[in-house]
């Protein structure tokens, strides 16, 4: 298991007229175990960190380390290889493919090698089943609702059991009783497989199940919750 660890970590975008520090200058250190809830209002950053610590996009500079690995500094193949046996990444846009069944969609992310076709299908049964769609395991998405399509992808970024979970808002579109049930779902899978979590969320109620709640702002980080009241729901 391996700790991910940003040093300064400076990105910034120059496509309009002035350029912008999505990511200004952050350091963060997540320990092996540990989830992380990452609060910050809209634009300020959180996406874009996320990309940075997947290895999707490179900093302008600082570094960005899992483990004894600099993600950096990888190329791309090494990257994508890197993330396809590492990385757990719960997109914010979920890009499932609407006319596939829930099962092939969350099977995908597994590895080629190593399963047969039906271990992979009993294994990702059972992470379907842990997000509560034991009974939509043959839906295509396009039959899914927004929320069961959300947990259609949080079961795909959990069935190749990674090593760094990333998560841009997997709750989003959850009532509350689904969106305590993902939260536990996520801290238990860090805890019990002490792996480190990042969780980008709007939602107040995560505070109860991370370790630690940090919050960005202007690309900056910022221990604790957004200052003002109600800045939660930005
Ligand atoms: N590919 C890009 N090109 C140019 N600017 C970008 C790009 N991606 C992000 N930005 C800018 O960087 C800043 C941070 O964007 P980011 O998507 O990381 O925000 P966020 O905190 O995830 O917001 P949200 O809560 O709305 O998802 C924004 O000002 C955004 O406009
Ligand atoms: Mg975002």
């Amino acid at each position: 298991m391996s700790q991910l660890e940003l040093r300064d970590v400076v990105k910034h975008y120059s496509s309009g007229p002035e350029a912008v520090r999505a990511v200004d200058g952050v350091s963060l250190t997540i320990d092996e175990g540990e989830l992380i809830a990452l609060f910050g209002p809209s634009g300020s950053g959180k996406t874009t960190l996320l990309l940075l610590a997947a290895g999707l996009d490179v900093p302008d500079s600082g570094s960005i380390h899992f483990g004894d690995r600099d993600i950096g500094a990888m190329d791309e193949l090494e990257s994508a290889r890197w993330r396809r046996r590492e990385v757990g990444f719960v997109l914010q846009a979920f890009h499932l493919m609407s006319h596939s069944s829930a099962l092939d969609n969350a099977m995908i992310k597994l590895p080629a090698d190593g399963l047969t076709l039906r271990e992979a299908r009993a294994r990702t049964t059972g992470w379907l089943e842990r997000v509560g769609l034991g009974s939509r395991i043959q839906y295509a998405a396009n039959q899914l609702s927004t929320g069961e399509r959300q947990r259609v992808a949080i079961a795909r970024a959990l069935v190749s059991e990674p090593g760094l979970l990333l998560a841009d808002e997997p709750t989003g579109n959850l009532d509350s009783e689904r969106t305590h049930e993902i939260l536990a779902l996520l801290r238990d899978v860090c805890h019990e497989r002490r792996i480190p979590g990042l969780l980008v969320t709007h939602d107040a109620e995560a505070v109860g199940f991370v370790d630690r709640v940090l919050t960005l702002r202007d690309g900056r980080l910022v221990e604790g919750l957004p200052a003002k009241p109600g800045a939660v729901r930005a």
